[in-house]
């Protein structure tokens, strides 16, 4: 369990490192549209998980509160009071509310079906319990980091930034939060995979998250301390 720990925290003390504080409107947009995909493969993993224990009463739980949920409603634009829905498709609506370049929009989009096609030829096994290590501090680790970009002031980004803020909550909540729900589950050795997969996905559709930055101008969001910035 230690080894698989190691390699896929490896992965993603990477993808945190990236120059999220550096990136431009543009590019965070794109980031955006990138995660869209990694969203779209969280819910085919919980809904494997979920065939794989499906006794599991802390899964249903997950579950519930991840697809037909309205846990992120309302928000402009996107979801009415109340409206439920499954979170890739909350993030498929928010990628409509402002234009993107079609051009870099098709790169982006063509580095999600093949990120989709291979994750999608990871074993039933592996993507069943990657929930493991995306939910225990995983994506609440990236999602901070994500936080450190600067320019959020398109209506996609705006909503981008509620889905981030809204799952860290989620996650590392005291009681019932996400981390606690998975405990259940022992990660596969093979889910570091998926998490390089998800690393080579971001680089690919913003190749300026691997720009050097000086550590003098990057801010740090600890686990556990919350971001300071507005959700609705
Ligand atoms: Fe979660």
């Amino acid at each position: 369990m230690d080894d698989v720990r190691s390699s896929y925290k490896a992965v993603i003390k990477e993808i945190c490192e990236f120059a999220w504080s550096s990136l431009s409107e543009t590019e965070l947009s794109f980031a955006a549209r990138a995660y869209y995909y990694f969203s779209i493969q969280f819910r085919e993993n919980l809904l494997a998980a979920r065939n794989l224990y499906p006794d599991d009463p802390q899964l249903a739980k997950l579950l519930f509160e991840e697809c037909d949920t309205a846990n992120l409603s309302p928000w402009p634009g996107v979801a009415a009071e109340n409206e439920r829905m499954d979170h890739d498709d909350f993030m498929r609506r928010v990628l409509q509310l402002s234009v993107m370049d079609p051009k870099l929009q098709h790169t982006v989009d063509a580095a999600g079906y093949q990120y989709l096609a291979k994750v999608r030829s990871a074993t039933c096994y592996t993507r069943a319990t990657s929930i493991r290590t995306y939910e225990d501090g995983g994506l609440e680790n990236v999602f901070r980091a994500i936080l450190r970009a600067q320019h959020w002031e398109n209506p996609l980004l705006l909503g981008f930034r509620h889905f981030l803020v809204k799952h860290i909550g989620f996650d590392s909540a005291p009681e019932g939060g996400h981390g606690h729900l998975v405990q259940n589950i022992a990660p596969d050795e093979s889910v570091g995979n998926l998490w390089a997969e998800f690393r080579n996905l971001l680089v690919a559709s913003v190749p300026g998250l691997t720009r050097v930055v000086p550590m003098s101008t990057v801010t740090v969001l600890q686990a556990g301390q919350a971001p300071s910035l507005p959700c609705q």
